[in-house]
């Protein structure tokens, strides 16, 4: 008899590329996935505890599962992903209702942790196991729900950003064998996939076993690139120090790698820089985007910014504002330091009061909005290739990227859907692009 499990993702692309592979391993246990939690025998929630709301989220998102709880008392409730590896133990106390903790290193073991479940017991393990899971978890059979897919090739992160969990809460930088790699996207391709984001919390760190020795990313992207029928490859998230030379020109000669770049730089200042221990300057990155750009002249740059981080003055803000000016973001996100228990910034003195942080905040999101709408509407009269994904909110309608990675929507056939189209941008919409097909 098949169970229903109800999976709920938070966080970055890597947990919703973690969720897939959980709901694949709990297939093994006789449950099949669904798209709501009311009538589900488990519900299993992957977590993000990059920030502390995000943390708290999901207390709050448990507590609204007491009542399909009591109305049925054999319903299981699992805590996967970086919440459960950072603050296990305190979730099955504050939330007796929890059944299964797993981190997101130990997931292959989800099967065996269901026995001990099914027998009525708690079941929590959060190590950081010596063997891949990947090697032990089942081969993706779900149908694609699409034309894109995420590939996670590297995990963990060795950096020690002073802000940052993520170290704790994935562990050490590890990069999957580029052999098994080309086969997972081969296997996405023929199953119509047509577009692969590759994921690592520093993909670009990436050194894998390609068998003839280790492959950087530029190496297994055009390696990638060379399987028929992969149109599209992306990658995410970067790091500065690691964009080398070649991976640099592959954004210039690599025809399938999209012009998207998402490059975090956090802050403006030197200063905040080094507190940070992000090892760079302002002006290092300022020269790194000018080269990739050079290679790439119409790439599509993102970034990532924390403000308020301890220290921060407000001269210091403005020179974040003054490398946003500078460099020209096509699209960012921005978030208030939020001080992480673990992390060394959060001991640090000279914590920004939080209305001053809100603040700045909402400066910098002013003129990041400004320089995103800029961008969108500098699309219009350009022709962009459009890989089609759904239709859209209105009849008749179908919605893909570009790509830039705008959302574009065109009056067009469902037959549209996976396929790659030529457009032209005709106007410009508040989070979206309005085209033509050609
Ligand atoms: N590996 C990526 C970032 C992963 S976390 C990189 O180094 O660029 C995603 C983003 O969350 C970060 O870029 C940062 O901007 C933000 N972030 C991480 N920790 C944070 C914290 N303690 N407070 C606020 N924002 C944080
Ligand atoms: Fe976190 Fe990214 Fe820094 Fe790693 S490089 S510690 S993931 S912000
Ligand atoms: Fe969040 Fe963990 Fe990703 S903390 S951002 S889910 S690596």
């Amino acid at each position: 008899m098949t169970k229903k499990l109800y999976v709920k993702t938070y966080g970055c692309q890597m947990n919703v590329y973690d969720s897939e592979r959980m709901a694949e391993a709990l297939g093994a246990s006789g449950y099949e996935q669904v798209d709501a939690p009311e009538g589900a025998d488990m519900i299993l929630l992957n977590t993000c505890h990059i920030r502390e709301k995000a943390a708290e989220k999901i207390y709050s998102e448990l507590g609204r599962y007491k009542p399909l709880h009591d109305a049925n008392p054999d319903l299981k409730i699992g805590v996967a992903g970086c919440v459960a590896q950072a603050e296990g133990e305190e979730i099955m106390r504050r939330q007796p209702m929890v059944d299964l903790v797993v981190g997101p290193q130990t997931y292959h073991r989800l099967p065996k942790m269901m026995e001990a479940v099914d027998r009525g017991e708690k079941a929590l393990d959060t190590d950081f196991p010596e063997e891949d899971k990947f090697a032990h978890l089942p081969k993706l059979r779900q149908p694609r729900r699409g034309p894109t897919a995420f590939l996670t090739v590297q995990e963990g992160c060795d950096k020690f950003c002073s802000f940052c969990v993520v170290p704790y809460t994935r562990g050490a930088e590890v990069s999957r064998p580029a052999t098994r790699l080309l086969g997972e996207a081969r296997d996405l391709v023929d199953r119509g996939v047509r577009e692969i984001t590759l994921l690592g919390q520093n993909v670009n760190a990436y050194h894998g076993d390609g068998g003839d020795g280790e492959w950087g990313l530029a190496r297994l992207i055009r390696e990638m690139a060379k399987i028929d029928g992969l149109e599209r490859i992306r990658f995410t998230t970067s790091h500065p120090n690691d964009m080398d030379d070649d991976l640099i020109a592959a954004h210039g000669d690599c025809a399938k790698l999209m012009p998207y770049l998402h490059l975090p730089v956090q802050a403006g200042s030197d200063k905040v820089l080094k507190a940070m221990n992000r090892k760079h300057t302002a002006q290092q990155y300022i020269d790194l985007i000018s080269r990739i750009r050079a290679a790439r002249p119409d790439l599509h740059l993102s970034g990532d910014f924390i403000v308020g981080f301890p220290g921060e003055s407000e001269a210091d803000f403005q020179d974040t504002l003054e490398l946003v000016k500078t460099v020209g973001f096509g699209t960012a996100y921005s978030f208030k330091y939020s001080s992480r228990p673990g992390t060394p910034a959060a001991e640090r003195d000279g914590q920004v009061p939080a209305d001053e942080a809100s603040d700045r905040l909402q400066r910098l999101q002013a003129l990041l909005t400004e320089q995103q709408r800029a961008t969108q509407d500098a699309m219009v009269g350009r022709e962009v290739s459009v890989l089609f994904e759904k239709p859209g909110r209105q009849a008749g309608q179908m919605v893909g990227k570009s790509e830039y990675l705008h959302a574009v929507h065109v009056d067009g056939p469902d037959r549209l859907r996976g396929q790659i189209a030529p457009v032209r941008i005709v106007e410009s919409r508040t989070n979206s692009l309005r085209g033509a097909l050609l």
